[in-house]
């Protein structure tokens, strides 16, 4: 086989079939391509991408323009023009979760009426994602019946899945893992292994061939134990949430390097979504029924991933209390960063349940606005920039992890919103930057500090070169430590964690602290209004000053402060400084 005569076709101008395409083309294949979306094939025609995908659309206007590519209104051109033809066409959902093959069998009946008419011998290549079988008894019947000829025997048939992600898609298909080729014959599978082997010369990956059905079914193994990764995470994520100290990131890198378990799709977020996933665990579940065959890992999968977006939502009652009227900053609307791919993005999931919550919802996704428009209308604002999204709003939502969000600063969140305060749903944000300054939660994140509700700093004063702070407590002390907000972080020592504060937040000089006593005063309700003094100062060299002739205590009427407003105690210590 010659690389410049083996002509190649592709039915399906989506995400598989122009990447593919376009990607063979670059390389001096020659391709013709064709859609039923005359829209879609005259943008390619034209060296452009119906939809946005990094890198891809250099590809084809290169292509296009040497001529390597064309596409095609007429089906039966392109597959005549070629030697192998790639069904690359969607393979949706039904209502009731099972495959829609309407595309698939359009597609087979258009190459086996061009087939009829053709002499030589033709391989024909199922890409799209199929129920195991399809190929064989779908594709190859259909093609035998418009054609008249026989598979095996006068055309060929594959099943050739395609592993590359939305986003990654040009460099997934220059650098696969590997390439699974399903045969019906040995001659069809010795041409595809041919054509790849041509294509990746000396980077040729591991080539696994088998039987269609095994194609198939690795295809919808793949995506389901990938799937299965993420939502097992997303389940220990949420466990994280309620355990103190706990991180899921932590727990992702422990575990990652086990070799067995691997560093990958181990993230932690509110749930997956995007054109694959979703349906094709659907997909597989619903054939399975039919061979009264259970697939309960996978159905739990799916169950974890239904309420997982909504956990972004909870985050953000916690944080800033009841959404009702609050102006509400969604970062991200697209399923993953790099497209403006909408297609069962967890965004839909969270601004509806925003806006059942009463909460005026901005938006600011960097390419798919477009797209969210169609499904939410005019019910959430947009922004056209990050800047617009944030200010003057309450609580930013971290929904998809673009660049553009990672590089953010907690000072600019503390410059723009009205309330600075940050759910991250996709963990792009160190939990010990963010957390000390603004009010932020995370998806995954225990409470990194230990909290006594009851000791909040409602005075500091400063005497000589001492530093006292009032706290006062509507619980009896228990003996924890506390910090100015009445925090102690896990990861740092009680005398570190004053001493950072404090410089942290008043620019007073205490260092090295030393915490020499707590000094509790109950007053008339101790049950809301006991004292705590806690008397830090390493000039008294341990000695604890309980008494209050030494102390000049200035009270500020705050009430019982609830715990999001745990912050506002520095702003109180700040107030104190300054009008000292
Ligand atoms: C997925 C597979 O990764 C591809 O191998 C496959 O070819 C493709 O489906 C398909 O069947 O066509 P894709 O849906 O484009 O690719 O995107 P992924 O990168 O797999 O992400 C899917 C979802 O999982 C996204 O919503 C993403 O945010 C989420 N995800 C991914 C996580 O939440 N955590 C992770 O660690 C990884």
């Amino acid at each position: 086989m010659n690389e410049d005569k083996v002509r190649l076709s592709f039915l399906g101008l989506g995400y598989v079939g122009l990447t593919t395409a376009a990607c063979f083309a670059s390389r001096g294949f020659r391709v013709l391509c064709f859609d039923v979306d005359k829209f879609k094939v005259e943008v390619v025609r034209s060296g452009k991408v119906p939809f946005f995908e990094p890198g891809l659309e250099e590809l084809v206007k290169a292509s296009v323009e040497r001529g390597t590519l064309k596409a095609l209104e007429d089906s039966r051109e392109a597959i005549l023009g070629s030697d192998i033809t790639f069904i690359t066409v969607g393979t949706p959902a039904k209502e009731d979760g099972s495959i829609d093959l309407t595309y698939v069998k359009e597609a087979s009946k258009i190459i086996g009426e061009a087939l009829h008419d053709k002499d030589g011998w033709h391989l024909v290549v199922v890409k799209s994602t199929v129920v195991p079988t399809t190929t064989e008894k779908v594709v190859g019947r259909t093609v035998e019946k418009c054609s008249g000829k026989l598979a095996g025997k006068d055309f060929g048939l594959c099943a050739n899945p395609e592993f590359l992600r939305e986003g990654n898609a040009v460099e997934d298909t220059f650098k696969p893992d590997r390439i699974v080729i399903g045969e019906s014959d040995r001659r069809s599978g010795d041409m595809l292994e041919e054509l790849y082997r041509k294509f990746y010369g000396e980077n040729i990956p591991p080539i696994v061939r088998t039987t269609l059905v095994n194609a198939e079914l690795i295809k919808y193994a793949n995506n389901a134990f990938l799937a299965t990764k993420i939502s097992f995470m997303n389940m220990i994520a949420n466990l994280c949430q309620k355990l103190p100290g706990a991180d899921v990131e932590a727990i992702a890198d422990g575990i990652g390097l086990d070799k067995r378990i691997g560093p990958l799709f181990l993230k932690a977020g509110i749930g997956w979504g995007g054109s694959c996933f979703p349906k094709d665990l659907k997909a597989l579940i619903n054939f399975s029924q039919k061979m009264e065959v259970d697939l309960p890992i996978i159905e739990a999968t799916l169950k974890v991933n239904e309420t997982q977006p909504y956990k972004i939502v909870e985050l953000a009652k916690e944080l800033v209390g009841g959404l009702e009227n609050k102006r509400i900053s969604v970062l991200g609307l697209s399923f993953k960063p790099e497209t403006d791919d909408m297609r069962y993005a967890v965004s839909i999931k969270v601004v509806n349940r925003l806006l059942e919550e009463g909460a005026k919802v901005i938006a600011y996704d960097p390419k798919a606005v477009h797209n969210a428009r169609k499904i939410f209308g005019e019910t959430i604002e947009y922004a056209n920039s990050v800047e617009e999204c944030l200010k003057g709003s309450e609580c930013a939502l971290i929904v998809t992890e673009w660049s553009a969000f990672k590089s953010l600063k907690p000072e600019d969140f503390i410059r723009l919103m009205k309330i600075p305060a940050v759910v991250d749903g996709r963990r792009i944000y160190a939990p010990e930057v963010y957390s000390k300054k603004l009010r932020f939660k995370a998806i995954g994140l225990g409470e990194r500090k230990y909290y006594n509700p009851a000791l909040a700093v409602n005075a500091i004063i400063s005497k000589d070169n001492s530093i006292l702070l009032v706290k006062r407590s509507v619980e009896p002390f228990k003996g924890l430590w506390s910090l100015p907000g009445g925090f102690v972080e896990y990861d740092e020592t009680v005398e570190d964690s004053i001493t950072r504060e404090v410089k942290e937040e008043t620019g007073l000089s205490v260092e090295p602290v030393k915490v020499v006593g707590v000094y509790s005063q109950p007053t008339r309700s101790p049950a809301k209004h006991a004292v705590t003094v806690c008397y830090l100062c390493n000039i008294l060299g341990g000695e604890l000053k309980t008494s209050d002739e030494n102390i000049e205590v200035k009270f500020f009427s705050v009430e019982c402060l609830p715990r999001q407003l745990a912050f506002d105690h520095l702003k109180i210590i700040e107030d104190y400084l300054k009008c000292k």
